[in-house]
């Protein structure tokens, strides 16, 4: 039963036991309302502690009810009864106190924490506000500057910042519920008032306009194109000019406006989205994951450091290969720099820097790896030497070594015929820069087996990575979508607009960047090279063109001062290069294209409208397990805006499929079906009336 009743002397411990993480259920909303008016009717209970069993504080709301709105008692009820309770009650916070947990826990007199447990409101990633009074009881607690930050990032904070910041009282090491007790039995004993957050005043003269207008343009970059954050500052904001219940009322106005907003549906989707990826079908029940404990990386490059430096953030020890002293010498000081580099902006301390580099081993003696559970090959892409490496490394590491190549285009299939046990090996393609990027691209290949891939699915999510399996085809799904945005952009580009329009408008639908920013980004000479091994009839000769005389020039991107963009030094900035332009007029006279005006709209439906329809695709050839895993791979390697929800749900939600398809037809009749042919399984979804949900591969 939730709200159960344990006596401690005359202290009444309100028990909430919902496993996993206490998510405030129906049943835990009813319980807690039963429970504080039981006790305050029992004259033998002096004072209440609020407590929970498992492994955390009530974590949040339970998001299960959302889809089907959320039966009475609604959380703010909750809180207002805790709020109004006779009896002093003190909330002892362990594990997780977010969401709506902690906005019950604001709700209580007064908080006990152990010093392990974070607190935190994450709404907002969710496109929506704390809706149960925790806008107006956390900045009466602890000022505004704190709650707005914590607020409007949703990101936790430790229990001493909590402390520090007032959000909580005290603070234990262990024993949070005894703590919880005797902190009780004091404030009995010492006569304590009821101490109501909705009492506290906001000294409002410091809280201007003009301060609530530096906050958001201090977030803007941050939060660009989503409502939530300023719908949580106007919350605050109502904290600070309004008596609690006028702010308790704009809060729920505000509350409703975002959860009716379409960006909390994309963004609850992506939170699902991200948890579904983590599923293989077809697993075993009891299949039987290997432990990774020991972690070998073929190559100390750009990206073999950086993955290193995922696994040694976790504790996990790593020995890193090159074949001469002087690349490995030269990668592990790329890694002590970039360590050090975040202790210099005060992101880790410098004691981190050195235990996580004493994690990392360096060798250039394949024998060292003898005892991996894991090895991540990362030198250079090409196909015989990737082969010579895995030959090496299944004649040294045990026969159920998981290994996998950080492949972006290779075959997989083919790497892993050099290998006895090919059911071991898979791809996982990080992003770069690999300690950074959250994406982790696991490719499965033919005979890659499923508890392969769910052991590296938990190692991803270990490793603090988003992982999402794609199958072995041309640039996984990733790149291989990547192909027809950027495609697109360059062919726009011949066709009359400009560079830097089509770069605006992504940027404006929220990409991070201009994909052709974002090549001079990478360095254009990738593509160049990708290319040189390509056949001509697989890529569209138009559209690399220009690319192909850039880099013939010396033009790579910003590593080499300047490629479809110029750059000034030491700025990225991109500024119009007139050689490149020169090269646009060139390519569209060589190529017979009329050059005409570009609508914004073109831009927008061209890049994303071939972006989809290969994910379309993708998800027909079975390269994906389902749509939301495309969504997955997409909003965190690429920046595409989670607030869309990814593309595909973007495709079905926003354009609608019937649209998409009935647009992929009109620029298949303009500009010729040979990359416009739409999808079999669009049309299929169309005609059938179906949705990406459905679909489902093995
Ligand atoms: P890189 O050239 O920076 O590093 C490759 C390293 O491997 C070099 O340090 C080289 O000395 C070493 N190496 C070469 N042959 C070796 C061998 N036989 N044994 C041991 N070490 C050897 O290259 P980068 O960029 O790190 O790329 C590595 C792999 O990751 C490639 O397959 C690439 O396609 C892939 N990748 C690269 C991304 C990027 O943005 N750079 C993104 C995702 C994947």
């Amino acid at each position: 039963m939730q709200g159960e009743m344990e006596k401690r002397g005359s202290i009444g411990i309100i028990w909430i036991d919902n496993p996993p993480v206490n998510a405030i259920s129906f049943a835990v909303r009813t319980g807690l309302v039963d429970a504080v008016y039981r006790a305050s009717m029992d004259e033998s209970i002096d004072a209440l502690v609020l407590a929970c069993r498992g492994r955390t504080f009530m974590a949040g709301a339970d998001i299960s009810e959302f889809a089907s709105g959320v039966e009475p008692p609604h959380l703010g009820d909750v809180v207002d009864k805790l709020a109004a309770s006779p009896k002093i009650v003190v909330a002892a916070l362990f594990g997780t106190a977010y969401g709506g947990g902690l906005e019950v826990a604001l709700g209580c007199n007064y908080r006990i924490a152990l010093a392990s447990s974070k607190i935190g409101l994450p709404e907002v990633k969710l496109g929506i506000i704390p809706g149960a009074q925790g806008t107006q009881r956390l900045p009466r607690l602890t000022g505004v500057e704190f709650a707005l930050k914590l607020i409007t990032s949703g990101n936790p904070v430790s229990a001493s910042e909590a402390l520090a910041a007032g959000a909580i009282d005290r603070i234990v090491e262990d024993n949070v519920i005894e703590a919880a007790v005797e902190f009780a039995e004091e404030l009995v004993l010492q006569e304590a008032p009821l101490r109501k957050s909705h009492e506290l005043v906001i000294d409002s003269s410091e809280f201007d306009e003009a301060y609530f207008e530096a906050f958001r343009t201090s977030i803007a970059r941050r939060t660009r194109g989503m409502d939530a954050p300023e719908c949580c500052i106007q919350a605050v904001k109502a904290a600070v000019e309004l008596p609690f219940s006028k702010g308790v009322n704009r809060e729920r106005e505000l509350s409703r406006s975002c959860i009716q907003n379409p960006q909390s549906k994309a963004l609850q989707h992506v939170f699902f989205a991200e948890r579904a990826a983590t599923k293989v079908p077809g697993l075993a029940k009891d299949a039987q994951l290997t432990p990774i404990n020991r972690v070998g990386i073929i190559g100390a490059g750009t990206m073999g450091g950086g993955i290193a430096m995922n696994f040694a953030n976790v504790g996990l020890p790593i020995k890193i290969l090159e074949l001469e002293q002087g690349a490995l010498d030269r990668g592990l000081g790329i890694i002590r720099k970039n360590y050090e580099a975040s202790a210099h902006k005060g992101r880790i301390s410098f004691e981190m820097v050195e235990q996580r580099i004493s994690l990392i081993e360096g060798t250039t003696n394949y024998a060292d790896l003898t005892e991996s559970d894991l090895v991540i090959e990362a030198v250079f892409e090409n196909m015989s030497v990737k082969k010579e490496v895995f030959s090496k490394l299944n004649s040294i590491v045990r026969h159920d070594t998981i290994l996998a190549t950080n492949t972006s285009y290779l075959d997989i299939n083919e790497i892993a015929s050099v290998v006895k046990n090919p059911g071991r090996v898979l791809g996982m393609h990080f992003f770069s820069p690999a300690n950074v990027m959250r994406l982790l691209e696991i490719v499965r290949a033919e005979k890659t087996k499923p508890e392969v891939l769910a052991t590296v699915l938990k190692l991803a999510k270990t490793i603090k990575k988003a992982g999402a399996v794609a199958g072995v085809c041309y640039g996984f799904i990733g790149n291989r979508m990547l192909s027809g945005y950027a495609r697109e952009a360059h062919k726009l580009v011949l066709e009359g607009a400009k560079m830097q329009q089509v770069d605006r408008v992504l940027f404006d639908f929220g990409m991070p960047m201009g994909v052709i920013a974002m090549a001079d980004m990478a360095g254009i000479d990738i593509g160049y090279r990708l290319r040189e091994q390509m056949d001509e009839s697989t890529y569209d000769i138009p559209s690399t063109y220009v690319a192909d005389r850039l880099v013939e020039m010396g033009r790579y991107g910003q590593k080499s001062g300047g490629g479809f963009y110029d750059y000034s030094p030491g700025n990225r900035t991109p500024i119009p290069a007139a050689v490149s332009e020169k090269l646009v007029s060139e390519a569209a006279r060589k190529f017979g294209i009329q050059q005409r005006e570009i609508h914004d709209n073109e831009i927008v439906e061209r890049c994303f409208y071939a972006m989809c329809n290969i994910g379309f695709e993708l998800l027909d050839e079975g390269m994906a397990f389902r749509s939301s895993d495309i969504d997955t791979v997409y909003i965190n390697g690429y920046g595409f805006p989670a607030w869309r929800g990814g593309p595909m749900y973007w495709a079905e939600n926003k354009v609608g499929l019937d649209r998409m398809l009935d647009s992929i037809r009109k620029f298949a009749h303009q500009h010729g079906d040979r990359w416009w042919k739409p999808s079999p399984l669009l049309e299929r979804l169309v005609a059938e009336k179906a949705s990406l949900r459905d679909v489902q591969n093995q």
